[in-house]
């Protein structure tokens, strides 16, 4: 396993079509326990919400995950709450979330936070990264980061 910052290790998935990311948010979803933060980070299109959506399904989460316009968090119900964050079109967003990314009910589900470069420092590094490269019908190459030991179970996961 190559070793990145310190603490942290990496693993790259090659995700050939959007099933296959579906596979991927499955098998993360699976391990994910509560107080957990995932960060999906890409450009527009490159799949994020389609992974949120597959790491949704793996928690039990029924209710169609969108992107909503005007919500900054969405609450789904699953094993474990989920909450979704996608400040994307939220001009503000990143100032209101700096002041208080994780709520204490957070810390009972999962939080699943699109465009988190917008948060900058504000972002503990007791988080996992999901990058994803690639856009339109191209492959995507998916790469997890375990900010702490404890997130490496992702990446055990992702196979
Ligand atoms: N390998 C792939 N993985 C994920 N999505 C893919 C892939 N190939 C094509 N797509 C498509 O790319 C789009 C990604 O949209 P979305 O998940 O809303 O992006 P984002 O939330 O990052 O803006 C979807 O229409 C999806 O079907
Ligand atoms: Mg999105």
């Amino acid at each position: 396993m190559p070793a990145t910052t310190s603490g942290s290790r990496a693993r790259r998935i090659l995700c050939p079509d959007p099933a296959a990311t579906t596979k991927l948010g499955l098998a993360l979803g699976r391990v994910a326990r509560a107080g957990d933060l995932v960060c999906l980070q890409g450009d527009l299109g490159a799949g994020k919400t389609h992974l949120a959506k597959a790491f949704g399904a793996a928690l039990g989460v029924t209710e169609t995950i969108t992107s909503p316009t005007f919500v900054l968090m969405a609450e789904y119900q699953g094993r474990l709450p989920l909450f979704h964050l996608d400040p994307y079109r939220l001009a503000d967003a990143a100032d209101a979330l700096a002041g208080g990314l994780i709520e204490d009910r957070q810390a009972e589900g999962v939080t699943l936070l699109e465009w988190p470069e917008r948060l900058g420092d504000a972002l503990p590094s007791s988080r996992l990264d999901v990058r994803i490269e690639g856009a339109g019908d191209d492959p995507r190459q998916i790469t997890l980061v375990a900010g702490t030991p404890d997130y490496g179970r992702y990446l055990d996961a992702a196979g």
